[in-house]
């Protein structure tokens, strides 16, 4: 009955910037997913790639001083290392720069212009003389039309929220040279979208779409479709279209190919995959893709419009996933909770988010709030609580009593049959991402376990004649029941389930195998599966993250630290600021007094500083956290003269209060201490 043959994909990551927990929640999702699917035993080939094409990689690239090939090649890496760090098992991380990619796109591309699915015409945009190309909203800004509003982008004022069109902005400028942009002519080409209103009409209503997401496509369908604009100018990162020299496609239009290419790849190493079964109209594999909730017009209007005009087949499935919130608010880098994967790995393991992430996901594209106390109040309670319990209380007599033997009795049928049975109900929560409905019945399944072994008492028995049988059949019961709530959770906690089975001594397990059990069966020595998590952990991965801002950030940022070593990598010149804006910063000459290591902080110094003495002859000092300790040794910085904002808000670091900031040019090792012209007095202004 099982042999589905499945091909899922998520959402391909831009190569432009680092994995963090918002993009974590899709691909966490996906891989509980496809776990689950595997255990079931059907044929999952689990599909990803980054996202290697547009403006925004191209200009990263330049001001890192690199290709933009070798960026991909450096933040594929990174994101590989990542994903596998939290166990999403890809069988493919390609890259939509790739020749597969290029071919595919240039077949659909052609598909779609033999049926006459392609209009050429000439549009006006704003463009930067000095940069040498077309400017896309997002590299625009000037007033608003509608308030005069400064520094607003192309598309919307942030102020009065009105829409408008770039060219209406007074006094535009371009964000990359800081140019004028001048109206200039150049032919694009649309996909023409409009004539696949009445497929897209049918199709999103077709239950490939949560409800909620198909009633929204219907309001843009209602509304009347646009012609997708598809074509980009040189210069561009991308591939150039076929015989249109100097075009080349939207990042868009190749990104989900990308979905294409990666299972071609893929088919390239595997003999039981073949394309044309998985891509073909009227096939019976299936395709799902997982996908977050701002990219639906993508996945769900021009997707299968491409896709059915070049002759292949639609999704059968777009699962759509919220935005992750942190404390209820959006992630933010000041308070902390934009948190990267990689920071978060040097803090927690990856099992606790995981368990998060399925405790509260729904098969609804709802925001999923991650509240930090939360967060460690439920792993604790459930996993090590309720369920890690339940063997860490019954394999030592195990072990100790009964030379790790499982007895042949159980006791409990009706339980153990309970426990069975749920399998049902848990694979049908399973199978449609109501992953926290899964975990609330497994959860309430572990609560009876426990409640059963906290009734029979084992160790009370045990103190009494420690070879009872009572005891060898309780303790066995109870790993029996935890064995199958480990089942239950396997494609939620991978590594525990892993460590179960080596504990266990058992072959890998399977969804069915929740229909065994284990009786005269030898364990091992019972080793601790997983810890509780440690509440200042979760206080230090916060406060890391807010150092990112200052340094860390910086290594963390695949992009910015290639910046830093390369001397062609400089920040742009910032906006222009009014001058009382800049008069409100108060500079001040101080000297360093002292400077010593911070235990634990790789980046930082501790700095006191003086600012010479008050009108009542008291001296002024400032403690300062600084992260220039790779370029500085404390010993050296003593005595230096230097410049602070001395007007700073204090702020409260894990090391202590840091009461300002000095000032320094660079980063990384490279950092240098602004230092005055000798005769300067501490305490004096900087004007
Ligand atoms: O939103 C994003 O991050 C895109 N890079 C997702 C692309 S998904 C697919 F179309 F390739
Ligand atoms: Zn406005």
């Amino acid at each position: 009955m099982n042999n589905r043959k499945i091909l899922v994909t998520n959402a391909l990551p831009f190569a432009n910037g680092p994995i963090h927990l918002g993009h974590l929640l899709g691909y966490i999702q996906a891989d509980i997913w496809v776990r689950f699917q595997r255990m079931q035993g059907n044929q999952v080939a689990y599909v990803c790639a980054d996202d290697a094409h547009g403006t925004a990689i191209m200009l990263s690239a330049e001001k890192a001083g690199i290709t933009p090939e070798k960026l991909i090649a450096q933040v594929n890496k990174e994101h590989q290392r990542d994903f596998a760090c939290f166990n999403v098992d890809f069988d493919i991380y390609y890259t939509t720069h790739s020749e597969e990619n290029r071919a595919l796109a240039s077949l659909v591309y052609s598909r779609i212009t033999d049926a006459g699915k392609i209009a050429q015409r000439n549009i006006e945009q704003l463009y930067d003389p000095e940069k040498e190309m077309f400017l896309s909203d997002r590299f625009i800004k000037g007033e608003c039309p509608k308030c005069g509003t400064a520094d607003q982008y192309g598309d919307n004022c942030e102020s009065c929220s009105s829409t408008y069109d770039a060219t209406d902005l007074k006094n535009p400028y371009s964000t990359i040279s800081g140019a004028t942009p001048v109206k200039k002519d150049s032919t694009h080409f649309f996909f023409k979208l409009p004539e696949f209103t009445d497929m897209l009409n049918e199709w999103t209503r077709s239950g490939v779409l949560a409800p909620q997401i198909a009633n929204k496509l219907a309001e843009w369908l209602d509304s009347g479709l646009k012609e997708w604009d598809i074509s980009r100018d040189a210069p561009y990162f991308g591939f150039e279209i076929p015989g249109e020299p100097g075009k080349y496609f939207y990042v868009w239009l190749d990104a989900p190919i990308g979905y294409m290419a990666s299972f071609k790849k893929l088919c390239e190493t595997r003999d039981d995959l073949s394309f044309d079964d998985y891509w073909n109209q009227g096939v019976d594999t299936e395709l799902y893709h997982f996908i977050g909730k701002d990219i639906i017009n993508f996945h769900a209007l021009f997707w299968p419009a491409m896709l059915e005009t070049a002759g292949f087949k639609k999704p059968d499935l777009i699962s759509v996933n919220g935005f992750l919130t942190v404390n209820g608010q959006k992630m933010s880098k000041s308070r902390g909770t934009f948190i990267m994967a990689e920071t978060y790995l040097k803090y927690l393991n990856p099992e606790y988010l995981r368990y998060y992430f399925a405790a509260k996901l729904s098969s609804t594209p709802e925001d999923l709030d991650m509240n930090l106390e939360d967060f460690a109040q439920r792993v604790n309670s459930d996993v090590v609580g309720k369920v890690v319990n339940i063997a860490s209380r019954c394999a030592g007599f195990i072990s100790k009593n009964f030379d790790g033997k499982l007895g042949n009795e159980l006791e409990v049928p009706e339980l153990i049959s309970e426990f069975q049975t749920a399998e049902k109900d848990i694979a049908a929560l399973y199978e449609n991402r109501d992953f926290s409905k899964a975990i609330r019945t497994i959860m309430a399944h572990a609560d009876k376990a426990n409640q059963y072994i906290a009734e029979q008492q084992p160790w009370v028995i045990a103190k009494e004649n420690p070879q009872s049988e009572k005891v060898q059949a309780v303790c066995s019961t109870g790993l029996n029941l935890f064995r199958i709530l480990v089942i239950y959770l396997k494609p939620v906690l991978p590594v525990i389930a892993e460590k179960v089975e080596s504990f266990l001594k058992i072959d890998t397990l399977t969804w069915d195998d929740a229909q065994t059990l284990l009786q005269d069966h030898t364990i091992d020595k019972f080793k601790p599966l997983m810890t509780r998590i440690e509440t200042s952990k979760v206080e230090d991965m916060v406060e890391a993250s807010k150092e990112n801002l200052v340094t860390e950030d910086k290594e963390n940022n695949p992009l910015e630290s290639i910046a830093a070593d390369t001397p062609t990598g400089r920040d742009p010149i910032s906006e222009e600021i009014e001058f009382p804006d800049f008069a409100k910063v108060d500079l001040r000459i101080v000297k360093i007094t002292h400077a010593e290591h911070v235990e634990g902080a790789d980046k930082l110094l501790k700095l006191i500083l003086s600012l010479g003495q008050d009108h009542a002859g008291n001296d002024i000092v400032r403690t300062v956290f600084s992260g220039i300790k790779s370029a500085y040794e404390p010993e050296k910085l003593i005595g230096m003269y230097t410049v602070m904002v001395a007007n700073l808000k204090p702020r409260q670091m894990k090391f202590g209060l840091s009461e300002g900031m000095i000032l320094a040019s660079g980063e990384g090792s490279a950092v240098y201490l602004l230092e005055p012209h000798e005769g300067a007095e501490p305490g004096t202004r900087v004007t």
